[in-house]
């Protein structure tokens, strides 16, 4: 049973989200609205999700030193992980102090940490459907892998991607022998730490990508249950999402499959240090899929970037849902109307920049619209989003994507 308190006061549920961009910020507009006391990190001031918790804290989470100690006078009930780099072994190790419950466990965020972890769980150890794919720590390991013996190596063509690497940074396609070498030069310059690792992936020719919510809450009897919500269907531009939309139809056993795989990719992140699948939360799982086929591409233990769609779409949206699974709360998964979202890209480098055209893109009927805040705007910095909801997916991501072009940031 789940009691909740009152924020600032000695009885308040608190609990800390690291990392307050775009999606930490709605989780947290979630939790405020059960009254839940919030404290948000990041790593620079002002943060989307620093505007809208009772305490903003700033410094570097990958750091373990800092992120320790945080914790450790904070001490809030649960800490949600929001981004990939963290020290997890941190995490890790206070929760297995009793310490702090981290969300869905400390061992789904090692493990999702970087794409080595999260892979061989899914393709050695639970054997899902994936790419075929191969660990390199340098250009020549790189071209044995693409090569194999006797030809039997991932081939061409295939995807390079740094092991630490979000939003298709450093990822480079590879057509033939000439492209290698600017495919490794790439995923040095893109990943996070240099650590010098990629994985080579063998490229799969789907008909379409899905990301599958899935969400592991307590139902009424308190036992855990999933749940999974309509198909998110997205284009990717560069690796990076540009629009997406909800439902996107499925033969009844691809989706039948992808469930099934989300289900043991979920239910494993969702066992703790104790053993015991506890994990609460929701999940997003990105599948490939031809036809009937479907191929596990990776899973997010928290709201993912083509979800934000569902706060046009669901009753529950994504980060409602997950604040609500984590505190033990039961959740509504279902569809409300069909509907789109379209990526709203700074343009310019500035910061503090204005937008205009927002009142023409509400004008619009079924659209709504969200402006994250970001301090500063790149040109790719996603710095806002188009949502509508329509009769159909078709109108909704035509009236998404006319509403995000009237909205012109500039400096
Ligand atoms: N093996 C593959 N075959 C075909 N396409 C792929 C493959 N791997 C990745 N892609 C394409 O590149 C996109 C980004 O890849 P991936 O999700 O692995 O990277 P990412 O940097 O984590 O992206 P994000 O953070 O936006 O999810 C995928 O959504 C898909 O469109
Ligand atoms: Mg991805």
């Amino acid at each position: 049973m789940t009691t909740l308190g009152t924020p600032l006061s000695p009885n308040a549920t608190r609990v800390m989200l690291l990392g307050a961009g775009e999606l930490g910020k709605e989780v947290l507009i979630a939790l405020q609205r059960l009254g839940v006391e919030t404290i948000a990190v990041d790593r620079y001031e002002h943060a989307p999700g620093h505007q809208v918790a009772h305490h903003a804290r700033t410094l570097q989470m990958s750091d373990p030193a800092q992120l320790k100690a945080l914790i450790e006078a904070e001490r809030p009930l649960l800490v949600v992980p929001e981004i990939e780099a963290i020290a997890t072994p941190v995490l890790q190790e206070l929760e297995a102090a009793g310490l702090v419950r981290v969300v869905p466990t400390a061992r789904a965020a090692r493990l999702t940490m970087d794409r080595e972890g999260i892979r061989r769980l899914a393709a050695e150890t639970l054997r899902v459907p994936t790419s075929p794919y191969a660990f390199c720590d340098s250009l020549a390991e790189l071209q044995a892998a693409i090569d194999g013996v006797d030809g039997h190596g991932i081939g061409y063509p295939c995807i390079v991607k740094p092991v630490m690497s979000s939003s298709g940074k450093g990822q480079s396609r590879i057509d033939g022998p000439a492209d290698v070498r600017k495919a490794w030069d790439c995923a040095m310059a893109g990943g996070r730490v240099s650590h010098g690792r990629v994985i080579v992936e063998g490229f799969i020719d789907f008909d379409y990508e899905i990301t599958l919510l899935t969400v592991r809450a307590l139902d009424s009897a308190g036992d855990i249950r999933t749940r999974f919500c309509e198909p998110i269907g997205h284009l990717q531009v560069g690796g990076d999402y540009v629009e997406s939309w909800q439902p996107h139809p499925m033969h009844p056993s691809a989706l039948a499959r992808a469930q099934d795989i989300a289900l043991a990719v979920t239910g494993n992140l969702g066992i703790g240090h104790d053993g015991q699948p506890g994990g609460l939360g929701l999940f997003g799982v990105e599948l490939f899929v031809k036809g009937e086929d479907v191929w596990f591409s990776e899973v997010s233990p928290r709201p993912h970037d083509t979800g934000m769609v569902t706060m046009a779409t669901q009753w529950q949206n994504e980060f409602e849902l997950h604040a609500r699974a984590i505190l033990g709360l039961p959740v509504d998964a279902t569809l409300r109307s069909p509907g789109a979202s379209a990526v709203i890209y700074g343009g310019v480098d500035a910061k503090g920049i204005v937008f205009d055209g927002v009142a023409e893109a509400l004008a619009q009927p079924g659209v709504d619209i969200r402006l994250f805040g970001k301090p500063e705007s790149f040109v790719k910095r996603r710095m806002g989003v188009a949502l509508a909801h329509a009769a159909d997916v078709a109108t909704a991501r035509r009236v998404a994507k006319a509403a995000a072009g009237k909205v012109r940031p500039r400096a």
